[in-house]
């Protein structure tokens, strides 16, 4: 399963880099404001060091605004993945992108037969938000096993790509279900790596090494 960083911000993109763990970075507005620089210049930078794919969302809910977007963002650099929204209007670009090469993410799935729509256009990714549903009391990780499923029975490409995680049970549950990709925000990427027994074991090891006589 692949890691991507769910992050607009340059400092988190280059540690998750140096760790050896960035394959490939997503954005969405919200992000991006939270950061103060224009959208575009952004991806630019992060594409300069991520080498994976880096979602990049349009701005506009219209069809001609979000294909017009969609083709500006393809032109930016080779790996930029076009994040468009689970509308109808949103539907119809994937399906133009799809055939013109350009690559989508299809953003804000709720439902497995969102998924399934999405994947029948050509969607690159679909993003099903599992955070989002457990906060209304589903249990998100429920969707990522449903289309996974309803994917492997019709042997559809698009890749399940798990966002708004909110837990490491959301990561590992990622992976056990088979998704293929799981987009991290920072402050649970960086809980991934720790676990109080390796620091209690860890710190065994320095006591007990001291007695080590050289
Ligand atoms: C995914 O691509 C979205 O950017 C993100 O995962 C949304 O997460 P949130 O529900 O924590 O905002």
């Amino acid at each position: 399963m692949k890691f991507f960083l769910d992050t607009a911000h340059i400092a988190e993109i280059r540690e998750a880099k140096e760790l050896g763990l960035l394959d490939g970075v997503t954005t969405n507005p919200s992000l991006v404001a939270k950061t103060g620089k224009p959208y575009a210049s952004l991806v630019e930078e992060i594409c300069q060091i991520c080498p994976g794919p880096v979602s990049a969302e349009v701005l506009a809910t219209d069809f001609d605004g979000m294909l017009k977007e969609a083709r500006e963002w393809f032109k930016l650099a080779e790996q930029v993945v076009v994040k468009i929204p689970m509308t109808a209007d949103g539907l119809k670009v994937v399906k133009i992108c799809s055939e013109e090469g350009i690559k989508t993410n299809v953003t804000l799935c709720f439902s497995v037969l969102q998924a399934l729509a999405a994947a029948k256009v050509g969607a690159t990714y679909i993003s099903p938000f599992v955070g989002r549903l457990d906060d209304l009391g589903y249990v998100g990780m429920d969707l990522i096993q449903e289309i996974k499923t309803v994917y492997d029975n019709y042997n559809f490409s698009t890749q399940i790509l798990v966002a708004s995680i909110r837990s490491l049970q959301h990561i590992q549950q990622s992976a056990l279900y088979g998704a293929h990709v799981a987009t991290i925000p920072m402050k649970v990427y960086e809980q991934m790596l720790h676990h109080s027994l390796t620091v209690k074991g860890l710190a065994k090891f320095v006591e007990d090494a001291k007695k080590i006589p050289v």
